[in-house]
């Protein structure tokens, strides 16, 4: 069966069903969010669930590089009507469907307007299929990142202990919150040495939120910093998978297991 059939025989199956859709944004580049929605997704996988993983990073495109895969068509053919969405998917470790995006195309990186809703539509209906659709927005407050980030539930901060990483992160949440005022927001605090230092990077963002913002997001958790994670990207693994029992890819797990156990909808 194709993957297109099969997607139309579970929606006939189970027509009201809709997975939880997490979309890792940050301010500031390479705090890691594509390592994080990478683990997140095929440690969800790998516990039965159903899942998507989606590249928003849409004109700098690099998760299916980050699993060795090669795609054939991207997000790309599926806006400009080449092909549909279920056509444009690559299939992962432990099963997970990639939806790629395209690499040095700024056009899509600047994606706006009528494009961008159809782009998000087309995301949201697939949690009648899936699990659990992780997105992977790009770095900054662009349009397309802090869109997909407000179409969300939750959407998935993701910040280091460093300072320039951490005013990044309140001034996205600034700005999400000023596009979606009642978003869910959750914090993951990656690369951290502790769960003090990870609180404590909580604590800091929490303060200038409740003092600026009013609110707070919610402390999702932490991922240690771990040599394992690079180890893992230069051989175009996933870690969990490469390194199941280490105590990183447990982190993962039990984020996994935490977003699947929610009821969606919320
Ligand atoms: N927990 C960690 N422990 C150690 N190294 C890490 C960890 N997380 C990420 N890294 C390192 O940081 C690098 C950048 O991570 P990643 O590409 O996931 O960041 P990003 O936020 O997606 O970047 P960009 O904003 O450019 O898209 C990785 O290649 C990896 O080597
Ligand atoms: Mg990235």
């Amino acid at each position: 069966m194709s993957a297109a059939e099969t997607w139309v025989a579970q929606r006939a199956r189970e027509p009201d069903r809709s997975g939880r859709l997490v979309c890792a944004l940050s301010g500031k580049g390479g705090v890691g969010k594509t390592n994080v929605v990478c683990n997140l997704a095929v440690a969800a996988a790998r516990r039965g669930a159903r899942v998507l993983l989606v590249d928003g990073d849409l004109g700098l495109a690099n998760l299916d590089v980050l699993l060795g895969l090669a795609p054939e068509r991207n997000v790309e053919d599926v806006l400009t009507g080449r092909c549909r969405l279920e056509d444009a998917l690559c299939t992962g470790p432990a099963g997970i469907a990639l939806l790629p995006a395209a690499s040095g195309r700024g056009a899509l990186a600047s994606l706006q307007g009528p494009a961008l809703d159809a782009l998000i539509a087309l995301l949201w209906d697939t949690r009648r299929v899936f699990d659990l659709v992780a997105i992977d927005a790009g770095a900054g407050v662009g349009s397309v990142a802090i869109e997909l980030g407000a179409s969300a539930d939750p959407a998935l901060l993701v910040t280091t202990g460093e300072p320039t990483a951490l005013v990044d992160a309140y001034a996205t949440l600034k700005v999400l919150w000023r596009r979606a005022p009642s978003l869910r927001v959750d914090l993951l605090v990656n690369a951290a040495a502790s769960a003090a230092e990870a609180r404590a990077v909580s604590a800091q963002l929490d303060r200038l939120s409740g003092r600026f913002l009013g609110k707070q997001a919610r402390f999702a958790g932490w991922i240690p910093r771990d040599r394992r994670v690079r180890d893992a990207v230069l051989r175009q693994r996933a870690l969990v998978e490469l390194f199941p029992t280490a105590a990183v890819s447990h982190r993962f797990g039990a984020l996994a297991q935490r977003y699947l156990a929610e009821d969606s909808g919320s």
